[in-house]
């Protein structure tokens, strides 16, 4: 991004306010706090809809043996991924995953979250959702997907839910032994041209529908990556693809006619046959610099993928259908995701964008493994203030539970989950990991949302706490006051009844 640096020395106030308000657009104000841009909540108070399009067997073993799978400690080991379930099933997974897709998430858990003042989701995807990216001599996956997708965006929408379309499992996969990228394996491949490029023609034809479908209306970001590879020396490229990504995003909304300042509007109303004069148009007058040679190459496939989706959704391409919509808020985990000198996600923002954080204790190596740590631990941390220093803000905290490495306590919970709720609303807000759980999944204690409801340990009202104050005796600078303010948690006294059957 090239910028005079004169602006401000001859212009009038009202060419400098002109100025000013495109570099805020671009967000690259200095140390600018921006705010969170129109299109989403001031502050999410989210869940995650884990395991719905996106299976992780821990989160449901009895229906994932009934479907077939298998439990075991290492992925490598067993039937434990989507890709080893349709690699064993070639002739039926996909009605094995219809099943599963028609009753995990349901109306009844739209209900359930509209009354728990749910203001928005993150909807983990895999790339095969977009079904002509797979290769099927080497990758194995479910189809018919995007069916389930559009109509619970649709509920959603009803419900005045809005969505984060999260790109969780890449081509290749992007982490090592993990169910939650759709394939376990030893050697993430995602960090390659060919990979990169299908994950753009993903994200251009997830634009599309997201501007052009009337039942996507309620998504209003796109994150671009899940939980890439932590060591960002294993992660070649990741940097300029984060910038392809956003391009991508930008050169779509301008090619359908969602406004891009800096970029000319171009004549004409597009349709399904004109994208290509239009792309050639567009790439003529380019002057953001969006169509790299990888994202002009991307756009050209996502048009015939784009037909290919919308004749399995049934759906009649409309291109005016975008006129009053806002730009997509473009989405990667923060800067402090990766570590070894990663790329900042923030060189990549072209309009509005924010930025993921995500926070797990139970895995180890936060917090020594008690409850006194834990909340010492957890009331001084400053991951979203370094975020707002590293120009990544507005920041959600996308992904967090209640899970420990210790048995907790029902009180502890209680503040655990008040303490959680304060630290991460510090900014955007935060989305729980994740709405539901098999109800007889042990774990869905402290990693259920509808089950943290029902016991108590979150509040009926996502923006209530219990003890606002529940950080005072563990913050440093007023340890001192902690003999005097150590006081029985009022959690108990919230219990309500078993609203949420499941
Ligand atoms: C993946 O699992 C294998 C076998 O359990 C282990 O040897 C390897 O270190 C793991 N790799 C990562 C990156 O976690
Ligand atoms: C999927 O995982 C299997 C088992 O680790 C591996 O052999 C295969 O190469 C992987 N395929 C892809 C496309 O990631
Ligand atoms: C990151 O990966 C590089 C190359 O594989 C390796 O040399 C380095 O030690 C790794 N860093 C950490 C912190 O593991
Ligand atoms: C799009 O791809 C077609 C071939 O499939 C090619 O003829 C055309 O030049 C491409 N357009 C752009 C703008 O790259
Ligand atoms: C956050 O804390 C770390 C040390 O724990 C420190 O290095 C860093 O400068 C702090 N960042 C901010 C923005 O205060
Ligand atoms: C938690 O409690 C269970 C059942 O009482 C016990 O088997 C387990 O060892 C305990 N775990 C820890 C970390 O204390
Ligand atoms: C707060 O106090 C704990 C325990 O003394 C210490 O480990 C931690 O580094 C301190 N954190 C900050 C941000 O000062």
């Amino acid at each position: 991004m090239v910028l005079t640096r004169e602006y401000g020395k001859r212009e009038s106030p009202m060419q400098l306010l002109l100025v000013l308000s495109f570099l805020s657009f671009l967000r690259i104000t200095p140390g600018a706090h921006a705010a969170p841009p129109s299109n989403f909540p001031s502050k999410i108070y989210g869940v995650n809809l884990g395991s719905w399009l996106v299976l992780e067997p821990w989160m449901l073993p009895n229906e994932w043996v009934t479907m077939g799978g298998e439990q075991c400690d290492d992925c490598l080991t067993c039937i434990s991924t989507e890709f080893a379930l349709a690699a064993t099933y070639p002739d039926d997974v996909d009605e094995r995953f219809a099943v599963h897709w028609s009753t995990w998430f349901t109306q009844d858990d739209v209900n359930n979250l509209q009354d728990a003042g749910i203001n928005a989701v993150r909807i983990p995807l895999g790339y095969w959702i977009v079904e002509p990216l797979v290769n099927r001599v080497i990758e194995h996956y479910p189809r018919g997907g995007i069916k389930y997708l559009a109509n619970g965006l649709d509920m959603l929408r009803e419900a005045g839910i809005q969505v984060i379309l999260d790109h969780h499992a890449l081509p290749g996969v992007q982490s090592a032994n993990q169910s939650f990228a759709g394939n376990c394996t030893l050697t993430p491949q995602f960090y390659t041209d060919y990979n990169y490029g299908r994950t753009l023609v993903w994200t251009a034809v997830m634009t599309f529908i997201s501007h052009l479908h009337p039942q996507f209306g309620s998504v209003f970001s796109i994150e671009a990556t899940n939980e890439p590879t932590m060591n960002a020396t294993q992660t070649p490229g990741f940097g300029d693809f984060q910038k392809n990504f956003v391009r991508t995003v930008r050169a779509v909304e301008w090619l359908i006619g969602v406004d891009v300042p800096g970029c000319p509007a171009l004549e004409g109303t597009p349709n399904a046959k004109n994208l290509y004069e239009r792309l050639a148009q567009a790439c003529a007058t380019d002057t953001l610099g969006l169509f790299t040679p990888p994202v002009t190459e991307a756009l050209n496939t996502s048009f015939h993928t784009l037909r290919y989706i919308a004749r399995e959704l049934e759906w009649k391409i409309d291109f005016t259908a975008c006129q009053e919509r806002q730009p997509i808020t473009t989405n990667f985990m923060d800067i402090l995701w990766q570590d070894d000198d990663p790329p900042n996600p923030s060189d990549a923002a072209i309009g509005p964008q924010a930025y993921d954080h995500h926070l797990y204790y139970s895995f180890g190596g936060v917090a020594a493994a008690n409850p006194e740590a834990y909340l010492q631990n957890l009331c001084n941390r400053n991951d979203t203030q370094q975020d707002v220093v590293d120009g990544n803000a507005p920041v959600w905290y996308g992904e967090f539970s209640l899970a420990t490495e210790f048995n907790a306590t029902d009180e502890f919970l209680c503040k655990w989950a008040d303490a959680q709720k304060l630290i991460y609303s510090q900014n955007a807000g935060w989305l729980f990991w994740s709405f539901k759980l098999e109800s007889t999944n042990p774990l869905a204690r402290q990693w259920s949302y509808f089950e943290g409801l029902e016991r108590g340990y979150l509040t009926q009202d996502p923006s209530q706490l219990h003890d606002p104050d529940v950080c005072v005796p563990y913050k440093n600078s007023t340890a001192s006051k902690r003999d005097s303010t150590v006081r029985k948690h009022p959690c108990g006294a919230h219990k309500h009844s078993n609203r949420f059957a499941h």
